[in-house]
């Protein structure tokens, strides 16, 4: 067979083994995995002395979504050049339903943002705001036509849906094939504490953090897994934070619920200290839920070693300093709730996971890309390197070292929460779907090459 591209000479890691091949790539697939391609009118990239792991997937991000009064910042281009730049070669982004919205209404607002703009893949979890009959019989709609999850907020005023909507939605989504995620805190107790501490004159971004603390979020997280174990229904937790949260999902676990769980690279490496930062620098780090204190990280990364959590995601939702985060400069209530993190995901993972010897090299691959294409349904087409796949693949170099910085990121927002972390470990060159899209830290793919995915039946890992 003649390639258009062969990687070569490269040591592929896939979520279960590790060997040296080549990839040979055609008509945007992996076409064949061996030992000295025939390099005839191919492409050749060169791999020798990096790893070659399938791209990554980022399950958890918001690219221009109206949120918290202002919109985040990356778009679908400025977001996903940035993902493509730091190693991830899919992107499931949540489409919100406005009031009054049917489903379908939603997702041809969101396809509009991403059409002609995104440079990777991506896809959609459609987030119910606002539940009635007819959305309810709309979701089996909706998980046939290839958007088979759904996220349901416990908390945030205009988004949250009550325990009925919750219960009903995950119900509808068994008998369909589909599955619900949430986002787990709750509401009253947030409410009430926010109240209190604006009354008290407490505005600084560190009672952002005070009034959530680990047991509003364990509470739902508890909540949710146990509607979802009456409902007989999958459940995927997003971004899950704490201790607490997590002895919920592993005692739902040990009885057979089928309830998975993600975390983020902010809560493994970020803690509750930087909320004190001076200067209002607090409100960089100002997200829901908020980052805990250290002693939460060591059993989330045993969590995922021991795969009580199965992804690694990024929550990805980009607000300036200047000009959006200092909206809440006179009260922490006002601060726009979120983090970026798309581009720096895998390097952060490998270095801190991989070469702190934390989790092994193909446990990396596995929540980085395998086990989010597997629980969201793109898998085999995506999260793995084996014949027939889509050729999304990044080429890592484990001995390259970096210095984080806002100005050598790709992200369209003015800092980033990882200033000045140095890694050892990074991406060479990302291809998707067979078309190199980033290389040495560039971008040198195409606006709008990105295709929408539609996705099958989650598996429940
Ligand atoms: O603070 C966050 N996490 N912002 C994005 C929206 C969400 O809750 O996921
Ligand atoms: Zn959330
Ligand atoms: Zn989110």
């Amino acid at each position: 067979m003649q390639f258009d591209t062969i990687v070569k000479n490269g040591t592929i890691v896939t979520g279960s083994d590790t060997y040296f091949a080549d990839v040979g790539i055609k008509d945007e697939k992996i076409m064949a995995i061996a030992k000295d391609l025939p390099e005839k009118g191919a492409r050749v990239i060169d791999a020798t002395g990096k790893y070659v792991f399938p791209g990554g997937i980022d399950v958890h991000t918001h690219l221009d979504m109206p949120f918290c009064g202002t919109v985040s910042k990356d778009d679908f281009e400025t977001g996903t050049i940035a993902a493509a730049c730091g190693g991830t070669t899919s992107i499931i982004d949540f489409c919100i339903q406005s009031k009054g919205q049917t489903l379908a209404e939603a997702l041809e607002v969101w396809h509009a943002k991403a059409k002609g703009k995104a440079v990777i893949d991506y896809s959609f979890h459609v987030a119910i705001t606002d539940m009635n009959d007819a959305v309810l019989a709309e979701m089996k709609e909706i998980i046939q036509k290839g958007y088979p999850s759904f996220k349901l907020f416990m908390t945030y005023e205009g988004l949250r849906v009550d325990d009925e909507a919750l219960l009903k939605a995950l119900i509808q989504a068994r008998d369909y094939g589909g599955l619900i995620c949430v986002h787990a805190e709750n509401y009253y107790v947030i409410k009430y504490m926010v109240d209190k501490f604006q009354k008290e004159g407490k505005n600084e971004p560190i009672y952002h953090a005070l009034s959530r603390p680990p047991i509003v979020e364990s509470e739902a997280t508890g909540r949710a897994i146990k509607l979802a174990q009456f409902a007989d229904a999958p459940l995927y937790i997003v971004h899950l934070t704490c201790k607490l949260s997590l002895d919920e999902v592993a005692r739902a676990r040990k009885a057979n619920g089928k309830i998975m769980a993600e975390t983020c690279p902010q809560y493994l490496l970020l803690s509750e200290d930087n909320y004190k930062e001076p200067d209002f620098n607090g409100a960089k780090y100002v997200l829901s839920p908020p980052l805990r204190n250290k002693e939460n990280q060591k059993y989330l990364w045993q969590g995922l070693k021991d795969n009580e959590l199965q992804t690694v995601a990024t929550d990805h939702c980009s607000f300036d300093f200047k000009g959006q985060k200092d909206m809440g400069k006179d009260f922490f209530g006002k601060i726009p709730n979120g983090v970026p993190g798309i581009e720096t995901r895998i390097p952060l993972m490998y270095d801190r996971g991989v070469n702190a010897g934390k989790i092994s090299v193909n446990r990396f691959v596995e929540i980085t890309a395998t086990n989010p294409a597997k629980i969201f349904g793109m898998y085999p087409q995506k999260g793995t390197i084996a014949i027939g796949s889509d050729a999304d693949l990044v080429i890592f170099d484990p001995k390259l070292k970096k210095t984080i910085s806002q100005s050598m990121l790709h992200e369209n927002v003015d800092y980033t929460a990882y200033e000045g972390f140095e890694v050892t470990g990074y991406p060479v060159v990302t291809l998707s779907r067979g078309k190199v899209v980033a290389k040495d830290g560039e971008f040198v793919g195409k606006v709008g090459a990105g295709k929408f995915v539609a996705r099958k039946k989650p598996m429940i890992l």
